[in-house]
Parts: C-alpha cells; sequence; structure tokens
C-alpha cells in the first residue's frame, strides 16, 4: 500500500487545474445502459472510482474505452449479458449501485450486490429500494443481493424522498425516463452533480424538468439516444485546493472549477478572513497574514455546507484562532480523520455528530492513516501545515478521488511525495 510523505512549512505559490467531477462522472457513466447508442463523456477525471465502474459495466456487456490520455470515456451497450452487479466490485465503490435503476428501466430486472457499510456509514439503500418499488419494480433482499424486476414495466407516480438522497434520486431519475407515464419526484437532491445527469439524459431525448430544484418532473420517453457530454468541473477537488493556501500560507490560482457551485463553503472561508479573487476563469486563494478565525459550520444537502469538504476544513479549523464547532449532519460517523489529526497535536473533542475544534498555532508531523477519501486528503492539508514529516498511509483512498495530488501540489511548492511499497 503506497504512502504520502509530506514535509510541512512550504508556502504554496502556483496554479492548479480542477478535473471533471468524479461524483458526477458516476452517476453518468451508467447512463449507457439506458441506449444501445453511443456515449461519450468528455472532461472525465482519472481516477480508480472511474476504472472501478469501467470494470463493473464490462462485466454487465458493456464496451467502456478510455481515450484521450483517460479524459474521454466511450461507452456502447448493444447487448446487456447479465444484469447481476457482483459483490467483488460493488463492494470496492458504493456508487456501483446505481446501475440498478437503468437496468430495470432496460431490462426489467437486476441483480445488485448491497454495497454494504464503509468507513463513513452503514449507508443503507432503503430509500433507493421503496422509490423504485413506487415505480412498481419488486425488490428482495437475499445473500446480500437485491433481486428487481419489474415484469410489468416501470410506471411513472408521486414521489416523495424521505431525505434528499443523492444517489436514490439519480436510481429514480434514471428508472424513470424510460417509464410509462409522468413521475414527479419531491425533495428530491439538487446537488450540480444531480443536475449534471439531468442535463446529459435530456441530451439522450429525456423529458426532463426542474434541473436545480428539488421537484422533478420526468415524462418518461420510449427510447433514449447516444450524445457527447462534457463532466462538469469537480466543486469537491476545488474546495479542497482552496484551502490548501490558507493552511499552508501562499497564494494559488485555480482554473477549470465553477465557484458557483460552491456559495455556502465561499461564505464561510469569506467569514474567517480568507482572501478569494476571481478573474477570467480563474479564481485566486490567498490566506490571511495571520491565522484565520474559528467558525461554526454545519453540513447539510444542496446548497448547505457540502459534507465532502467536512474534512478538509477541520484540518483548517485545527490551526484557526478560537474554537469552531461542526457538526455533520449526513453522515453518522464522518469524524475519522479527527484522532489522525489529533495525533498531529490538534485539539478536537468528537461527541455523536458534533466535533469541538480548539485552534492550536502549529500542528505538528506524525505517522497517520488515511481512513476514507476524503479524511486522506485533509491528511495532506494538515501535514502541509505541520512542522515537520508527516507521512500519510494508505493513500489508496486518495486515489479514489483526487488526480495527481503529488503533482499538482508540487508543482505549487509542497514538498510532497509518493513511497510506494
Ligand atoms: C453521494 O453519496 C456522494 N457519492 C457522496 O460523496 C456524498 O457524500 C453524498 O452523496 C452526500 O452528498 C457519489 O455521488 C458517488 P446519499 P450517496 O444517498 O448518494 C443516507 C465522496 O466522498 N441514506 O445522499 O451515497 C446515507 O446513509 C462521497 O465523494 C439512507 O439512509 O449519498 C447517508 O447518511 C462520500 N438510505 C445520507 O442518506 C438510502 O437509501 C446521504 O446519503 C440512501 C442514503
Amino acid at each position: 500500500m503506497d504512502s504520502i510523505l509530506v514535509t510541512g512549512g512550504q508556502p504554496l505559490i502556483g496554479s492548479i487545474n480542477i478535473a471533471g467531477a468524479k461524483n458526477a462522472c458516476l452517476a453518468l457513466m451508467p447512463l449507457t445502459l439506458l441506449t444501445e447508442e453511443k456515449l461519450i463523456l468528455t472532461n472525465a477525471p482519472r481516477l480508480s472510482d472511474i476504472n472501478t465502474f469501467k470494470q463493473l459495466l464490462t462485466s454487465l456487456g458493456s464496451e467502456v474505452d478510455l481515450a484521450n490520455n483517460g479524459q474521454e470515456i466511450q461507452l456502447s451497450s448493444q447487448k446487456i449479458q447479465t444484469v447481476r452487479a457482483d459483490y467483488d466490485i460493488v463492494r470496492k465503490m458504493r456508487a456501483s449501485n446505481l446501475v440498478l435503476g437503468p437496468l430495470l428501466a432496460r431490462e426489467g430486472q437486476a441483480i445488485v450486490s448491497l454495497p454494504g457499510g464503509c468507513a463513513i456509514g452503514a449507508r443503507p439503500m432503503d430509500i433507493h429500494i421503496e422509490t423504485l418499488e413506487m415505480l412498481g419494480a419488486k425488490i428482495i433482499l437475499k445473500d446480500g443481493y437485491l433481486h428487481a424486476s419489474a415484469p410489468k414495466g416501470l410506471k411513472g407516480c408521486k414521489i416523495k424522498l424521505r431525505f434528499a438522497s443523492v444517489g436514490a434520486t439519480e436510481n429514480l431519475i434514471m428508472a424513470a425516463s424510460l417509464a410509462k407515464g409522468t413521475t414527479i419526484i419531491s425533495n428530491a437532491a439538487c446537488e450540480p452533480e444531480v443536475g449534471d445527469l439531468i442535463d446529459c439524459l435530456v441530451k439522450m431525448g429525456a423529458n426532463i424538468s426542474g434541473r436545480t430544484t428539488s421537484t422533478i418532473i420526468i415524462e418518461g420517453v420510449d427510447k433514449l439516444y447516444g450524445t457527447t457530454h462534457p463532466v462538469i468541473s469537480d466543486r469537491i477537488e476545488l474546495g479542497t485546493y482552496m484551502l490548501a493556501p490558507v493552511i499552508a500560507g501562499g497564494k494559488l490560482e485555480i482554473s477549470g472549477g465553477n465557484i458557483q457551485l460552491l456559495s455556502a463553503f465561499v461564505e464561510k472561508l469569506t467569514q474567517i478572513g480568507v482572501s478569494i479573487k476571481k478573474s477570467n476563469d480563474r479564481i485566486i486563494v490567498e490566506g490571511p497574514q495571520e491565522r484565520v478565525k474559528a467558525i461554526d459550520i454545519k453540513t447539510g444537502v444542496f446548497p448547505g455546507f457540502p459534507t465532502d469538504l467536512q474534512a478538509q476544513m477541520m484540518a483548517l479549523l485545527c490551526t484557526a484562532n478560537g474554537t469552531s464547532l461542526l457538526h455533520e449532519t449526513i453522515f453518522e460517523n464522518r469524524f475519522m480523520h479527527a484522532p489522525e489529526l489529533i495525533r498531529m497535536g490538534a485539539q478536537i473533542e468528537v461527541s455523536g455528530g458534533l466535533a469541538k475544534v480548539t485552534g492550536v498555532s502549529k500542528l505538528k508531523a506524525a505517522p497517520v492513516m488515511a481512513t476514507d477519501l476524503r479524511a486522506s486528503i485533509s491528511m495532506i492539508l494538515a501535514a502541509l501545515a505541520a512542522e515537520g514529516q508527516t507521512i500519510v498511509n494508505r493513500v489508496y483512498h486518495l486515489d479514489r478521488g483526487y488526480e495527481n495530488v503529488e503533482e499538482k501540489l508540487s508543482n505549487c511548492g509542497a514538498l510532497i511525495e509518493r513511497i510506494s511499497s
């Protein structure tokens, strides 16, 4: 398992380009199952999760080719060989469950392994199941697999999500696009990645309105067509690299990102004294000369503060001037990075979904362990500011969601290298 070595204390000066959004690309790839024609995704990120999804779709009978150095994904599913999504692939990546809706719509059946829990929570699929059943699917759990069938096809109806689950919204939209009649989804997730899925589906011939709102109206159509679609930029990668010069000092010019997708996050950064300027398509971020102010953060569904930036923000607030309270409302166990940051000298008290962070003037390097994707990058951010040499272990988590971290940061002056073992 690879590790990453970071020698802290180097201010970051330079520019970084933001890649396509992992969580948009993982929702777009299963669209190939809804058409026999070719789907081409451009601006795709080069990540291990994308390769895992390629492996899954190939196992179902799709053809998936990477072109343009992995930034273009060419998908075609003329014939589905099997409707069974195996545990050994699904357990590696929860987003594999996004083949459930499309397989039901295309083949009238699906056998999808439950993904199982992960470090940040149990991550059940009850909302996916109950809402697809409202469209007419019959879903039973057997030997760890969801056995879904829709012998009479899927029929549109009114559905209110009891929680604005991103994945359940995505599965529902994909299934309803080929259902008979009209589906009205209320309390739908309105994350930008859901909007990107809707944009691509409409280009494929779907009839969907209500994009970026929490009420989505879908008129089922008989057939969907191929298209070419650019993946939106990764707002979580953008937020992560915006924090880097604030934690380590310096000034970064960040291109390829869309700051409009991060308004709640940007508002908090501005409040704690971070200078954020826009010039053309670049975002220029400069940390304050003194320590940032402490601030309270509460994660929420879009457009609230993104849960996927909570770990990174905690790393910054560990060196803030004062005490901050972080309230994680989306996942039940998303503070796994706290004990690792404490090893670096942070003062954090966790109780349930609340973490109280009392800022210290300096973190100290220590060997730490990445426990999940966003925790791993929060360790890297903390290490950039820490005195001494930090070694972050189990960085396979990092490679799931961040393209070339060492390269992007070392090009801006960070002393960071990967140790393969
Ligand atoms: C997506 O996961 C993202 N992943 C996550 O990003 C992100 O943190 C999450 O949305 C919230 O924004 C992808 O898009 C691939 P949810 P998803 O369904 O769809 C509970 C990252 O770091 N829930 O909105 O799985 C669930 O347990 C990843 O890039 C149910 O109870 O998130 C969780 O507590 C991490 N029953 C909450 O809802 C269900 O049927 C949010 O889950 C479904 C979800």
